[in-house]
């Protein structure tokens, strides 16, 4: 659905009468084309403090944009990274400020501001309280910056577990991620499967960063239509056969975007007792990514809703995604070094009137994610993330109503809604296994909290 406000704002007398009635003004996005595939513009790698990051220059040198150290002269940067993994005090803070607000200003439409923390340490509080203020200093200055721009916090303990982290933040990909807080711990590597796998892979297996999920299987559920179809052309286009699941009742939509994805179809309802099993027979060399997209909302006040409204809900969102996750890691069918990515929401995270269920069930996805993630990887070897989506315009949000729907849109930081493509963005790079046990909200920093 076309954002009208957003094309107004964009024209002459839209920009005068928004500006005299103090009314927001956001800027389009910059998100991935094949035309554009990275930030336009030089990165500006600053440090708080005397000691940096070990590694983090040579990280950012492989992050596709050419880290500048020094000053750019005339030249706007169109990403600041700032490593504040040493500011261990609030003379440390002082830094961030001195380092950084000289050339906050200067951060081209569109652009980032990264700031690179370390994890508060359980030992020493005056550490703990300077990185932690990193966090309220990173989610307001989110909400300043405006023209597109985002600011997001990747806590690290070395530049290796945050390369991952930024590749994703400094590429258009992650163009409605903000005021984001992202964990990037170091995880015990996965035990390998055999010796063969073991030995340290030849350069020409390392992965494609443009394909980066060549030669891999994917399987999206809800893939008919809204987030799940952008997911499988995304996921498609990172090199994944994606084996696209919906309700039998979606077939011909299933069937057109299985088509155009190269993928194949698969009808079934996520909430069958046999859904795994019918799963895990489509795939019988097993799959890499298990993307639970499939979602449904029944809203009413809690005080008017019947019970088969709540339990439809759960049912789906919920029940569904515990079951077939259970099912298709007791069965080896998601391979080792696979991920698993669920999908929550913002709602569920802030709760919002008149969808108990629906944040009932989206923050039980968050509860499944923290409790597994550390026991799939250990035990085998994947990954289990969330992506947290704010307003997304698809038919689920084009059935809210005007006045609500032009509301989520324009509550968040960049002041407007995200698109499908957004999500799946998230979702393909979750896909890769970056990190662990995260819920990483695609939502432009929405008002709505959490
Ligand atoms: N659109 C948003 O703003 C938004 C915000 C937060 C979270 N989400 C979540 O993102 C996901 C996708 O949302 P969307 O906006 O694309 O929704 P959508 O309604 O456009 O698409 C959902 C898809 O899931 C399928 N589905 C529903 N029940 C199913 C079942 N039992 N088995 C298999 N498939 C089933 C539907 O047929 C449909 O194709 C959902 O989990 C939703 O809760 C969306």
């Amino acid at each position: 659905m076309a954002d009208r406000y957003l094309s107004f704002t964009r024209t002459a007398p839209g920009r005068f009468v928004t500006r005299r009635l103090g009314l927001p003004q956001p800027a389009p996005l910059c998100r991935w084309s094949a035309e554009r595939p990275a930030l336009e513009g030089p990165l500006l790698h600053l440090t708080a403090g005397d000691t940096p990051l070990p590694g983090l220059h040579e990280a950012l040198t492989r992050s596709g944009l050419p880290p500048h150290a020094g000053p750019l002269g005339t030249q706007r940067p169109a990403a600041v990274v700032l490593d504040a993994t040493a500011v261990a005090s609030v003379t440390g803070l002082a830094d961030v400020h001195a380092t950084l607000h000289p050339v906050v200003r200067s951060v081209r439409d569109c652009g980032r501001v990264v700031v690179v923390g370390a994890p508060p340490s359980p030992a020493d509080h005056h550490q703990a309280a300077a990185q932690q203020a990193l966090e309220g200093f990173v989610r307001s200055l989110a909400k300043e910056l405006g023209r597109g721009r985002t600011a997001t916090l990747v806590r690290a303990p070395s530049a290796t577990a945050a390369e991952p982290v930024l590749r994703f933040l400094l590429s258009p990909k992650s163009a409605y991620v903000t005021g984001q807080v992202i964990e990037a711990q170091t995880e015990p590597e996965p035990e390998p499967e055999s010796e063969a796998e073991a030995k340290p892979k030849p350069e020409a297996e390392l992965p494609d960063p443009i394909r980066p999920l060549a030669g891999r299987t994917a399987l999206v559920t809800g893939a008919a239509r809204g987030i799940g179809e952008a997911v499988a052309h995304v996921l498609a286009r990172d090199g994944a056969h994606v084996v696209a699941l919906d309700v039998p009742a979606a077939a011909p939509d299933l069937a057109r975007v299985a088509e155009r994805v190269g993928g194949t179809a698969l009808p079934v309802d996520i909430t069958a007792d046999d859904a795994g099993e019918r799963v895990a027979a489509a795939l019988p060399d097993g799959l890499h990514a298990l993307v639970h997209n499939a979602g449904i909302t029944r809203d009413r006040r809690f005080a008017a809703m019947a019970a088969d409204r709540w339990s439809a809900v759960l049912e789906v969102n919920l029940a569904s995604v515990l079951r077939t996750t259970d099912f298709l890691l007791k069965t080896g069918t998601v391979r080792r070094g696979g991920a698993i990515v669920t999908t929550a929401s913002v709602a569920g995270l802030a709760g919002n009137a008149g969808q108990t269920n629906y944040a009932a069930s989206k923050a039980g996805v968050v509860g499944l994610v923290r409790s597994l993630a550390p026991r799939a990887l250990a035990e085998h070897g994947v990954t289990v993330n969330a992506v947290a989506p704010g307003f997304i315009e698809t038919r689920m949000t084009a059935a809210v109503p005007l006045l609500i729907r032009e509301a989520g849109r324009r509550l968040n930081s960049l002041g407007q809604a995200g698109r499908p493509v957004d999500v799946a963005e998230a979702v393909a790079w979750l896909a890769t296994g970056p990190v662990n046990g995260q819920v990483v909200r695609v939502c432009g920093q929405s008002l709505l909290g959490s």
